[in-house]
């Protein structure tokens, strides 16, 4: 866990040597339900205990906001009122969080922040989501009276992601990162927004990251043309269902999916085969954890990584590797996890396995990439809060 008192030295040190109040939120994990959220269906992520932490105080200035990034030690002053803002794609989550919130109605004025993080970047854990939402808590805070509900400023966030960093994400982090709460997940309905928190402790089984370390870049990139591949069957069935109203695939059915195949094309078709199965198997994951059976939640978990990889194809050499080391060692469930293009697969695996799997996995991957993968055991926590 990061410390306040260092970020606060950090924040001292870079600016007038005066105190601000301190905001952390965290990145996140998610069960099942993968690239279904700007689908309108149903995820199932929860906060962990590594994420962003924020000091930060009005300066005084109509405008002008001095930020500094602690672990990169990079320092960017710039204007809210530049229409450009600033080029550091670090900075850029600040400006756009800021005007954001400004249309919001929180009145936004110039301010100081230093911010460090321990989400590992680039492992698919939302250390973005962490950072939009910890900025728009800490504005809230600052110069909102708290009036923005948490679901605005999530909906902050993403629109940060959409309007000012390239990515077409959906609403699953930024929500896991606001309304995260210790010891359960949540099972978001992302088209009606409802939620419901599942205390997750699953007796025998424990959850772990395997992060392979290697990065994405997500913006102007594939995961944009998922999401348009899916709309565009979307668009082919409303046209062949003029009665109906077809927003999203979840709106969709496996019939009608048949009904377009050919003239999607066999690109399309597979990604919103991949979306429709796993429609399914968050349902079916919620259900194998009311009834406590954790085989089938493992077994439908690999059948995900099947469709990200064949179907979605967002995963990778080295993440169909663990996926595979994970099966040999006999572990429950198994599968890439985030946007995919690298990052982790999260394993749910038996206490009596933990062990061997993790030996296993380490050696393999090495032998065959040069580099052991890095282990986060998951440690379900608290969503965006204020410190100090
Ligand atoms: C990224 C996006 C999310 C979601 C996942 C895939 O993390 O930010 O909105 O689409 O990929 O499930």
């Amino acid at each position: 866990m990061m410390d306040i008192e260092f970020v606060r030295s950090r924040f001292i040190k870079h600016f007038d040597g005066k105190t601000g109040n301190v905001y952390t939120s965290p990145g996140r994990i998610n069960l099942i339900g993968e690239h279904t959220d700007y689908n309108g269906g149903f995820v199932f992520p929860g906060a962990v205990d590594k994420g962003i932490m924020a000091e930060m105080r009005a300066n005084g200035t109509e405008d002008t906001v001095m930020a500094y990034a602690i672990d990169l030690k990079d320092r960017v002053d710039f204007k809210l009122s530049d229409p450009n803002g600033p080029r550091a794609s670090w900075a850029r989550y600040i400006y756009g969080i800021s005007l954001e919130m400004k249309k919001l109605g929180v009145p936004v004025k110039g301010y100081n922040i230093a911010f460090a993080g321990d989400v590992p970047l680039g492992a698919g854990m939302s250390s973005s989501a962490a950072m939009e939402s910890c900025f728009a808590f800490g504005l809230n805070d600052i110069f909102g009276d708290n009036k923005v509900s948490q679901w605005d400023m999530a909906l902050a966030g993403q629109a940060t992601e959409h309007n000012y960093c390239g990515v077409n994400c959906g609403i699953m982090d930024q929500f896991a990162s606001v309304f995260g709460k210790a010891g359960c997940l949540m099972r978001l309905d992302c088209r009606s927004r409802e939620f419901e928190y599942f205390p997750f402790k699953p007796d025998g089984y424990r959850l772990v990251l395997l992060d392979s370390v290697v990065k994405h870049q997500l913006a102007g990139s594939p995961y944009n043309d998922r999401r348009n591949s899916c709309e565009n069957v979307v668009r082919h069935i409303q046209a062949k269902h003029p009665e109906g109203k077809y927003e999203t695939l979840r709106d969709c059915t496996w019939e009608q999916l048949e009904e377009v195949k050919e003239e999607v094309g066999a690109e399309d078709y597979k990604r919103a085969k991949f979306v429709l199965g796993e429609k399914d198997r968050v349902l079916g994951v919620c259900e194998a954890l009311t009834e406590g059976d954790y085989e089938k939640v493992g077994e439908l978990m690999y059948k995900t990584h099947e469709g990200l990889s064949k179907d979605y194809e967002v995963s990778c050499e080295e993440l169909d590797f663990l996926n595979d080391v994970a099966k040999e060692n006999g572990v429950t469930g198994s599968r890439i996890m985030g946007g995919g293009f690298g990052g982790c697969t999260i394993n749910l695996v038996r206490n009596d396995l933990y062990r061997k799997f993790i030996e296993d996995a380490k050696k393999k991957f090495n032998e065959k990439y040069g580099h052991e993968p890095k282990v986060y055991d998951v440690v379900i926590s608290d969503g965006s809060r204020k410190l100090c």
